[in-house]
């Protein structure tokens, strides 16, 4: 039985963490409900880390260690070690720019989540709006899906789909698929924190009736 105490978000973040405002937005309008417990960043002077303190939620810089793409084994224990004491439910990765794997994804098994912006399986990996406006798709969008030991390659929650114009710059594009991103996160999470979401293998099965 699920205790009655709000279910917890462990949000990391990289950048500028336009992510990480709608879903603090939508926790204080009672649209997710959920609280933001910690936002972590590899990042020191990642805009996510203002954000959040602007909102008096606490707001970590954790050292990423000596690889570029991933945390170090003594970083992952940090980032573990920060996320169990602050008892987060669930991992949100909101623009985290590394690979996370092994001990970090056992211990939280099921527990963390990307948004990506492309409709995947299309696109993974680095500037996928670009890689949209390279290959001339007339549609793309942005997922939310669960992370496994892939690149992007989860299992899928969410999607929105975005349009894209003739006019379309890489900058025009991105923005429109970020103002996707902004409506789908919170839906998302949302959705899990009424365990409306359960995990069947490669698939996610969502209750009868939600549909993001
Ligand atoms: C978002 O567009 C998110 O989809 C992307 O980083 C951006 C973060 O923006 N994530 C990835 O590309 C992960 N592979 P934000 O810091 O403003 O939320």
């Amino acid at each position: 039985m699920r205790s009655e105490r709000p279910f917890r978000l462990g949000i990391l973040g990289s950048g500028t963490g336009s992510n990480f405002v709608a879903i603090a937005e939508a926790c204080a309008a009672g649209r997710l409900p959920a609280e933001v417990a910690l936002v972590l960043s590899d990042v020191e002077q990642a805009g996510i880390l203002d954000r959040a303190r602007e909102r008096h939620l606490p707001a970590l810089y954790l050292a990423p260690g000596k690889f570029r793409t991933k945390l170090d084994e003594e970083a992952e224990h940090a980032y573990l070690g920060a996320l169990q004491e602050a008892r987060v439910d669930l991992v949100v990765l909101a623009g985290f720019m590394r690979i996370l794997k092994g001990a970090f994804l056992k211990a939280f098994e099921n527990r963390v989540v990307n948004i990506h912006p492309s409709l995947l399986p299309a696109f993974p990996g680095m500037a996928s709006w670009q890689q949209a406006l390279d290959h001339g798709v007339k549609v793309t969008g942005c997922t939310v899906h669960f992370v496994d030991q892939g690149v992007d390659s989860g299992p899928i929650i969410g999607q929105r789909t975005v349009p894209v114009l003739e006019s379309d710059t890489p900058e025009t594009l991105h923005r429109r698929i970020h103002q996707a991103e902004h409506e789908l996160y919170p839906q998302c999470l949302a959705a899990i924190a009424r365990g409306q979401v359960r995990v069947e293998g490669r698939l996610v099965r969502l209750s009868p009736g939600w549909q993001p």
